[in-house]
């Protein structure tokens, strides 16, 4: 049962940090689990030429190979990403447009994945819910099961704030109590679903 998380930093901060906790969490509650990150990655943007929709394969050989083998068989997503400008880091959303390719090849590809997303802004207010929803968006466009914190508490995911270090973020109370909450019913979401071999 394997749960990829994807950090879109390209450091090995709080974003990093956060994910890298998140998925220890989920070690111990017996789930296999990989980090990806865009950090040092060579990719390169989607640029609309059209080839994977004929040849099922995207026209670029980079390092978005080997994450889009992971994604084929894991059976949830945990997307994370730095706050930029009110949105994901422009890597994570390379990440998201690239995946054109998979979709071509097979339009239920992500289909039943559970889907989860962590953002840390370096404001307490910087956008973290746009960016959280374009997370869920991608989730939704893709037949995904996206996973909120719940209410009293959560409500959109996991938000973080890091005042930009990562000593800041570890700081966040409120963000990990948020981040908790998610991560529970995240493994709640795998054990409901993901078992499951509904879609066909
Ligand atoms: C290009 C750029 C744009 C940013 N825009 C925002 C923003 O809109 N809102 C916000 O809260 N923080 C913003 N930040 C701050 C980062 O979200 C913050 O420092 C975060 O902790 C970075 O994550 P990392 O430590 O994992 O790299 C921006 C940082 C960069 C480099």
């Amino acid at each position: 049962m394997l749960i990829v998380g994807v950090s879109g930093s390209p450091r090995n901060q709080a974003t990093e940090h956060i994910l890298t906790q998140t998925l220890d969490i989920l070690k111990v509650r017996g789930l296999e689990t990989m980090l990806w990150t865009v950090r040092a990655k060579s990719m390169k943007y989607c640029v609309n030429c059209n080839y994977c929709l004929t040849r099922k394969t995207c026209v670029f050989q980079d390092d978005l190979k080997d994450l889009y083998d992971s994604f084929a068989v894991a059976k949830g997503l945990i997307f994370a990403t730095p706050v930029y400008n009110g949105g994901v880091s422009a890597q994570l959303k390379t990440v998201m447009d690239r995946t054109r390719s998979l979709v071509a090849g097979d339009k239920n590809f992500f289909k039943g994945k559970i889907g989860m997303g962590i953002t840390v802004g370096g404001d307490r207010a910087g956008g973290q819910e746009l960016a959280q929803w374009q997370i869920h968006t991608f989730y939704l466009i893709n037949g995904m099961i996206p996973v909120g914190g719940g209410p009293f508490g959560a409500n959109l995911g996991a938000n973080l704030w890091s005042k930009d270090s990562l000593e800041g973020v570890k700081l966040d109370e409120e963000g990990l109590r948020g981040l908790k909450k998610t991560t529970k019913r995240f493994v709640e979401y795998i054990d409901l679903y993901a078992k499951r071999d509904v879609y066909e």
